[in-house]
């Protein structure tokens, strides 16, 4: 990647590149502006052609082309790689150290899914059932659907398929992209139709609303080659420009509370889509700000949500509040259906996350007792041992104890003691991924019947992937195996069984391989090639399990 760097270096001159955001005025050698982050009085914006570097004396930072970009935009070095490679016309993919076949696969994915996007576009406005759903229940208007890129998906299941395939597409590169299920016919039916559009404008997925009642409420896009769900933040692309504006960030539970909240006004609300946030997601927003407003539910799962937040954002010097005044509504989008205004008021109500986790342990408790005090006291210094501020959880001591009229000193010889049992325990490894995964129970089964079957069973066609075992014991057991197994079935066929179970157990084999690859995913750079290779071979094994 440095070659693509110094490539699109000496194509772009600096100027060019700051001049498109800030108004730059010759002054000497070189040229100076306003700070496109601060109100400086006088300019105090400078950059140097002959160095290729800008630097802001107003805000002290200061680099190259592509830092500019990075800090301008709020975005990934590798985005600002992207966009500027494509100012300079320079074709990243020849320097790419990846595989050109997975980014060539990549590229198609892409292309199908913008087509698939303007496509359900296209079929939103001649369906008059979405449209009274769209406009009159959910209550957007013409400019947030067209923001957001919502369509609707026809019910036929060929629909999307027959458009595409006319466009030059194959089945495989259509499956590759997530639009098909596993009969080959058009994953998304009659459905109301949200892209999942990344930082770079890129459609990588769809979550799809059923219209009526009926399950599952949201269809996802599975994970492909572009859709990774424990990265991917819904509505970022669209937020980005007025979180690194106002400089924090709401995180909502939903994707329709993300959009509505753009509608409301609020464009600073993103959603983690689909799943529990993940350190990745965390990371991603705490680039752009450290001002970090949780809008989850009051419900237990809103409270497990913030405290697995609260644990994940320790190590990141994050600072998280909760918006919680919701004026009776089950969410945000509720609450603006009723009243905008009351949203954009909600926003700015926001308590530090440890207080209002605190403060619904105590809902539930009463605290003149002896046993609720020991309750409430061990959930709070489970809370407390995850702020790293010393400071900081100082003044929490202080408040809970007051709370439990206790001495501090007594609160925190208890800390110490529940501390070191937890450094015993495994509790601190939920954080940390286990190494090495142990073969799960039903796959030993699998395993065992299949062995069995080998042995006992003269399986003569099937091919039994399983070393025979030589000690004794084993077999004995086995043949237990075997015969509890038949206990009772007339005319049994082995050859069929050991196929259909061959079948189920390659199938589990691979699934648990999904599973310790994605793992592995989570705690990789998504520029690595290595990450790339991963994925490759986790849309390898999905397709191969369909
Ligand atoms: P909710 O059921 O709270 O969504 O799920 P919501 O936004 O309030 O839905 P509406 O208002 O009834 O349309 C929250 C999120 O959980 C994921 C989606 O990402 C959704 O936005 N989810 C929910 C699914 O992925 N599948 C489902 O079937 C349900
Ligand atoms: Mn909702």
């Amino acid at each position: 990647m440095q070659d693509a760097k110094e490539e699109i270096k000496s194509r772009l001159a600096v100027e060019d590149v700051v001049g498109q955001y800030v108004e730059l005025k010759r002054a000497g050698r070189n040229l100076k502006g306003h700070s496109p982050w601060g109100v400086d009085k006088t300019p105090s914006f400078m950059v140097s052609p002959e160095k290729g570097i800008w630097h802001d004396f107003s805000a002290n930072k200061g680099g190259d082309i592509f830092t500019f970009i990075m800090e301008v935009e709020g975005i990934s070095f590798k985005e600002a790689l992207e966009k500027l490679a494509a100012q300079a016309g320079v074709d990243l993919t020849k320097f790419r150290g990846g595989d050109p076949a997975v980014t060539k696969r990549k590229l198609r994915a892409k292309e199908a899914l913008e087509l698939a996007t303007k496509y359900y576009q296209a079929c939103l406005v001649r369906n008059r059932e979405v449209c009274e759903y769209v406009f009159y229940k959910r209550g957007l208007n013409r400019g947030t659907v067209g923001e957001f890129r919502i369509g609707y998906s026809p019910a036929s299941g060929q629909a999307l398929i027959e458009v595409l395939k006319k466009r030059g597409f194959t089945e495989r590169e259509l499956d590759e992209a997530g639009l098909l299920n596993r009969f080959k016919k058009d994953l998304f039916k009659h459905r109301m139709m949200v892209p999942f559009i990344d930082t770079t404008g890129n459609v990588i997925g769809f979550t799809a609303r059923i219209l009526d009642k009926g399950e599952p409420k949201y269809l996802n896009t599975p994970e492909t080659l572009l859709f990774n769900k424990s990265r991917f933040i819904f509505g970022l692309h669209n937020a980005k420009e007025s979180i690194r504006r106002s400089g924090f960030v709401v995180i909502v539970e939903g994707n329709m509370d993300v959009i509505s909240s753009h509608q409301a006004g609020v464009k600073e609300a993103v959603a983690t889509s689909g799943t529990a946030m993940t350190e990745q997601h965390l990371k991603a927003l705490s680039n752009l700000t450290n001002d970090i407003r949780l809008a989850y539910d009051g419900d237990a799962a809103g409270i497990k949500a913030t405290e697995r937040a609260i644990m994940l954002a320790g190590d990141l010097g994050i600072n998280l509040t909760v918006i919680s005044d919701y004026h009776g509504a089950k969410d945000p989008d509720e609450l603006i259906q009723k009243d905008p205004a009351l949203w954009q008021q909600a926003v700015k109500n926001h308590i530090p996350a440890v207080d209002w986790l605190l403060q619904k342990y105590e809902e539930n408790l009463n605290l003149r007792e002896a046993p609720d005090k020991k309750q409430y006291s061990d959930i709070a210094l489970k809370l407390l041992s995850y702020v790293k501020d010393e400071v900081e959880r100082a003044a929490y001591e202080t408040k809970v104890a007051k709370k439990l009229g206790v001495e501090v000193a007594i609160l925190r010889e208890k800390g110490d003691r529940l501390n070191k049992k937890l450094e015993q325990s495994t509790h601190r490894k939920y954080l940390k991924k286990p190494k090495t995964t142990i073969v799960p129970d039903h796959i030993k089964k699998l395993e065992d019947s299949l062995l069995a079957l080998k042995l006992f069973g003269g399986i003569t066609k099937v091919k039994i992937p399983l070393d025979t075992p030589e000690d004794d014991a084993r077999a004995d057991e086995l043949e237990l195996v075997f015969n509890q197994d038949h206990q009772g079935i007339k005319d049994p066929d082995y050859e069929k069984e050991a196929a259909d179970l061959l079948k189920r157990y390659q199938s589990e084999l691979n699934k648990q391989k999904i599973a310790e690859l994605n793992q592995k995913l989570a705690d990789l750079d998504e520029d690595s090639d290595e990450y790339e290779n991963i994925l490759a071979q986790i849309v390898e094994l999905q397709n191969s399990s369909k």
